[in-house]
């Protein structure tokens, strides 16, 4: 009875079978249990072999029962261990990481250099009273300069900003100089109202600086935009000012950088001048700092506006400002920031 089942137990693939087999061999109706209860037809000597016989039979099942029991569940949790396993060594799914905007780099480069010198950076409403956008800055109604900024308006008195030189009249009605002086860039976005095409956007970038203090000069002026075109261009870069027209300056400049795509020789991106125009700035005209309370008397300073979108198409050769709109990936993604 024991080789054989023995056998058999070992043989035996399944826990459900396995305990089937337990309970026919070692239960109620089981040969064991069938020779222990007829021991008591026996002689009163032969019921302590038989009995010790049957018993080790017992126990010496148990044990193959219980040995091969072990095994079959030791398998099972093999098996699930092998279909539950994670490899880790395979490659993961690449996640592509997204890149702040062109214009939002460039940006951020200015406003770095500026904060670097000192300067707040103050923001402002892109809806704009006429009155900011325009009358504090020495353009009233009728005023011809008007016609240089096609203006979106939204009422009489509310428009869509054209410049971001209303964040100068605002900063300077509020500024308290005898805390110091004042020194701000306003980078935001401004609108007007152009025909979209290569050259221009009905919307587009600003960054305004403001410096009033006692003693400022045009020098002042000339060697922070120097600074700032060579921080965004590198240090080959020089500029050029060229006399111009601002109702809010006197006098007024605009400002070119030396073309960097043609080493200065002239090519067509500088229309073979040699020289590329990215912003304009002055000293702030008299009648500004009045308007906002400021006495031109004892203040003045500088001011300049210049354009990122202009920026950014210089720097890295990029020939339509539409493509800063339009939210192409094929076109936004090649500009990955570094670090
Ligand atoms: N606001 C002017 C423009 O948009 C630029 C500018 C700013 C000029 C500050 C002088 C001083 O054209």
């Amino acid at each position: 009875l024991f080789e054989q089942n023995q056998a058999k137990i070992k043989s035996l693939h399944d826990l459900d079978e396995l305990n089937q087999t337990r309970i026919n061999l070692l239960g109620k109706k089981g040969p064991i249990t069938e020779v222990l209860r007829g021991m008591k037809d026996l002689d009163a000597t032969e019921r302590p072999k038989v009995g010790a016989y049957a018993n080790k039979i017992k126990d010496n099942l148990q044990d193959v029962i219980a040995e091969r029991k072990a095994v079959l569940e030791q398998a099972v949790i093999d098996q699930k261990l092998k279909q539950e396993t994670i490899d880790v060594t395979l490659p993961g799914d690449v996640v592509k990481a997204g890149t702040p905007h062109i214009l939002t780099q460039i940006m951020d480069d200015i406003e770095e250099f500026f904060i670097g010198q000192g300067y707040q950076v103050i923001d402002g409403p892109e809806v704009e009273e006429d009155h900011y956008n325009f009358e504090m800055l020495n353009i009233p109604k009728n005023h011809p300069a008007r016609d240089m900024q096609d203006t979106f308006y939204m009422g009489n008195d509310l428009l869509m900003r054209s410049q971001t030189s209303p964040v100068q009249a605002r900063t300077l009605e509020v500024h308290d100089f005898s805390k110091g002086p004042l020194k701000m860039i306003s980078p935001g976005r401004v609108y007007r109202r152009d025909t979209d095409d290569a050259t221009h956007s009905h919307q587009f970038h600003q960054v305004e600086g403001l410096v009033i203090d006692k003693h400022i000069t045009m020098a002042d002026l000339k060697g922070t935009l120097l600074a700032v075109a060579q921080h965004v261009f590198g240090k080959d870069r020089t500029i050029r000012l060229r006399p111009s027209y601002f109702p809010f300056t006197e006098p007024s400049v605009e400002v070119d950088v030396s073309c960097f795509r043609c080493g200065g020789r002239g090519c067509a991106i500088c229309k073979y001048s040699g020289w590329i125009e990215v912003l304009g700035a002055g000293m702030v005209h008299p009648n500004v700092l009045t308007n906002a309370g400021v006495d031109p008397k004892v203040y003045g300073g500088f001011a300049f506006g210049l354009g990122p979108d202009r920026f950014a198409m210089l720097k890295y050769g990029i020939d339509d400002i539409r493509s800063f709109y339009q939210g192409d990936q094929r076109f936004l993604s090649q500009f990955q920031q570094e670090g």
